[in-house]
């Protein structure tokens, strides 16, 4: 999960402030009070426990803890060590992300991720968290998606700072990359406390959304053409740069983004793979990307495609390092596909996984049903329905909470030994 999409009440940010332009949000949705996780979350901790799930991914808003420039606010500092608290009674190791999407309004009024001046700014930051939930956090996610953040909120214009300009995309997933290299530098440096005394004090990531590009007319030359430089930006560069520590970021029509920086080299001490679905892409016509023709959608029209999922990991394996699969969900609200869809996906996993591929985790997105970003609450992916009009009200339990719960408690291994 992520803290703007459950927390509610997150004022502090770019979003809540995107979210109140008419029109902004699908259905006019604002994120709001949201699942209420911010006041719920042991309660939910306790269903995530129950099903056997041992790690939960959660990301700590920045505007909270830093609502101005170096004024941390130690109310909110403590609320996150109380959310910590409560995964280790539920048994559950967390997986801790930087920065998922939300930039605190101070960041964003001064320009951002185009200002390079934010990579400081973001890294005093990871410092803070660092030292102050190092003893309580090993895992850690830098930052969510810089491709998927960088073209919808500079290119496509449907995200803050809604922005159509390809040059601006490109220049804030470097500024990210090179953000994820130096804070990969810092989290190894002042994390030294072994939180669950499995040998590692930090194992640092971050998440790389990796759809297939497949061009839509396997006949024109244009269609492949264009996958195949989507491809090349959108997925092979942004997941070699951590490989190479060189950032080199083309598309056609815009200024390059090339350099060098030694810190973001062998950065990841794992692959973190965030997966959905495959697009089809267009060279020509009005929509870019859309579902395979015929094939099954969800509700928000992606297709439905279990086998992808292996696929991506097939593919991202050939980094060189485990992979910790940190997203992989469908939007179901009557949970029709999910529980096929989970079964279906986690059988082809697992055939990957015989032929050798190194993958150390799976986490569904998502426990609950949240604040889909500018789709509102349209896209429900959670294992548990929320009641958005009393997210006090109990949660109600899928059936693919119960299909998952087989899995896991079908794979269990042995929690490491409590430090
Ligand atoms: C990913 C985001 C996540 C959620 C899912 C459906 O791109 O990281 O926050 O919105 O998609």
């Amino acid at each position: 999960m992520s803290a703007h999409q459950v927390e509610g009440g997150n004022r502090l940010n770019d979003w809540w402030r995107f979210e109140q332009i008419p029109g902004a949000i699908a259905d006019g949705d604002r994120s709001g009070d949201a699942c209420r996780h911010y006041e719920l979350f042991d309660q939910d901790f306790a269903l995530a426990e129950a099903d056997g799930h041992n790690m939960h991914r959660l990301s700590i808003e920045w505007s909270r803890l830093e609502p101005e420039r170096d004024r941390w606010n130690a109310a909110e500092v403590e609320h996150y060590h109380q959310v910590l608290a409560s995964l280790k009674r539920h048994r559950i190791t967390p997986l801790v992300t930087l920065h998922h999407f939300t930039n605190p309004c101070w960041i964003a009024d001064r320009g951002g991720w185009e200002n390079p001046e934010t990579i400081e700014r973001y890294c005093e930051y990871v410092r803070f968290c660092a030292r102050e939930f190092g003893g309580e956090v090993d895992w850690w996610c830098t930052v969510n998606e810089p491709e998927v953040y960088a073209f919808r909120g500079m290119s496509e214009a449907v995200w803050p700072p809604r922005k159509r300009d390809d040059g601006a995309a490109l220049c804030v997933i470097g500024n990210l990359l090179e953000a994820h290299g130096r804070a990969y530098r810092v989290l190894h440096e002042e994390d030294r406390a072994d939180a669950d005394g499995d040998g590692f004090s930090a194992r640092v990531g971050f998440a790389k959304h990796r759809p297939q590009l497949v061009a839509a007319n396997p006949w024109s030359p244009l269609d492949a053409l264009r996958a195949a430089i989507e491809n090349q930006m959108f997925n092979v560069a942004v997941e070699s740069a951590q490989v190479t520590g060189m950032i080199d970021l083309s598309i056609p029509g815009a200024p390059p983004v090339r350099r060098e920086v030694p810190e973001l080299k062998d950065a990841f001490d794992w692959y973190g793979l965030n997966y959905y679905t495959r697009w089809m892409v267009h060279a020509l016509g009005r929509e870019a990307h859309t579902a395979r023709v015929g094939a099954p959608r969800n509700d928000l029209h992606w297709e439905i495609w279990a086998e992808g999922l292996a696929e991506a990991a097939h593919a991202a394996a050939r980094a060189g390092k485990p992979i910790l699969i940190t997203e992989h969900g469908i939007a179901d609200a009557r949970d029709q596909w999910r529980p096929k869809f989970i079964s279906d996906s986690l059988a082809a996993l697992a055939r990957v996984i015989q032929s050798g591929a190194d993958v150390i985790g799976y986490l569904h997105w998502s426990l609950l049903d949240n604040f889909e970003w500018s789709d509102g609450y349209r896209g429900r992916f959670g294992l548990y329905a929320v009641d958005f009009n009393d997210a006090t009200k109990p949660r109600r339990r899928r059936e693919s909470a119960e299909v998952f719960a087989r899995i896991v408690r079908a794979n269990a291994v042995e929690p490491a030994p409590a430090s």
